[in-house]
């Protein structure tokens, strides 16, 4: 299993509070990485922070030898690390088809362009149907496939979720899950902030939980569905 990101005592504070308390993180070639936990664990100060948007106090993200820390936001993205935007941040006053254009707006191949645009329309066939209308007339659900859609056309090398389930109905969550699951089938590294821990786990090779902070497990996504641990304080009974 070749490693394409490595994440190396990554600190963030906020202030005086330190939020993400130095934590190791690999996500190999191809794998669905889920990091899971608690409200307030440091998730997405973890993310934001892979991103480019939060700067650490200490520790490196590295992709293929290079430091990304040292990187704006947007050469972060074009180095191929894009995090998919909350799906009430897709751009509402323009078309579907326009918010996807924008999504390949950084490419340097634009003659791949096209093909990508049927691959997001045949993951999503609600996009295509909706093509001309506004993004702002979509659903919920429909806002969140369109914000995953848009970032899969910036040809990212990994992909960043944090909560792509987070308010939809059971139905749309399930629609979601199948789809990162489908993405991921192409060979697409994927790392999954979810505080669905069970789907997220089932969908995932590899498996990080964060308590406070900190790393506290990390094993194969089928282990840690069945870690005593991650049932009593994530899955229930
Ligand atoms: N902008 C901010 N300013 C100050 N503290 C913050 C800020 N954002 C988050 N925090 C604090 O940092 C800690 C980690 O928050 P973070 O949002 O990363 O957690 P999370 O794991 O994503 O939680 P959730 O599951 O609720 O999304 C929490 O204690 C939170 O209160
Ligand atoms: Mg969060």
């Amino acid at each position: 299993m070749s490693e394409i990101l490595r994440i190396q005592d990554l600190a963030v504070s906020y202030g005086q509070i330190e939020a993400v308390k130095g934590i190791d993180l690999v996500l190999n070639q191809g794998e669905i990485t889920a990091l899971v936990g608690a409200n307030g664990a440091g998730k997405s100060t973890a993310l934001l922070a892979i991103s480019g948007l939060l700067k650490p106090t200490r520790g490196q993200v590295i992709l293929d030898g290079k430091d990304l820390t040292k990187l704006a936001p947007h050469e972060i993205v074009r180095s191929g690390v894009v995090q998919v935007a909350e799906g009430r941040a897709i751009l509402a006053t323009l078309t579907v088809r326009e918010n996807l254009d924008l999504g390949a707006y950084t490419r340097k191949d634009k003659a791949q362009v096209p093909q990508d645009l049927d691959w997001v329309f045949a993951l999503f066939p609600v996009l295509a149907n909706r093509a001309a209308g506004l993004a702002g007339n979509l659903s919920g659900g429909e806002q969140q496939m369109l914000a995953i859609a848009r970032a899969l056309m910036a040809k990212p090398r990994v992909l960043l979720l944090d909560e792509p389930s987070m308010g939809l109905a059971p139905l749309m969550v399930q629609g979601i899950f199948r789809v990162l699951k489908q993405i991921n089938q192409t060979g697409l590294t994927i790392l999954l902030v979810e505080q669905n821990v069970r789907q997220a786990l089932r969908i995932a090779q590899r498996g990080y939980v964060l308590e406070t902070g900190k790393i506290v497990l990390a094993d194969s996504g089928q282990n840690l569905l069945h870690n005593p641990k991650v049932i009593e304080a994530y899955l229930g009974a």
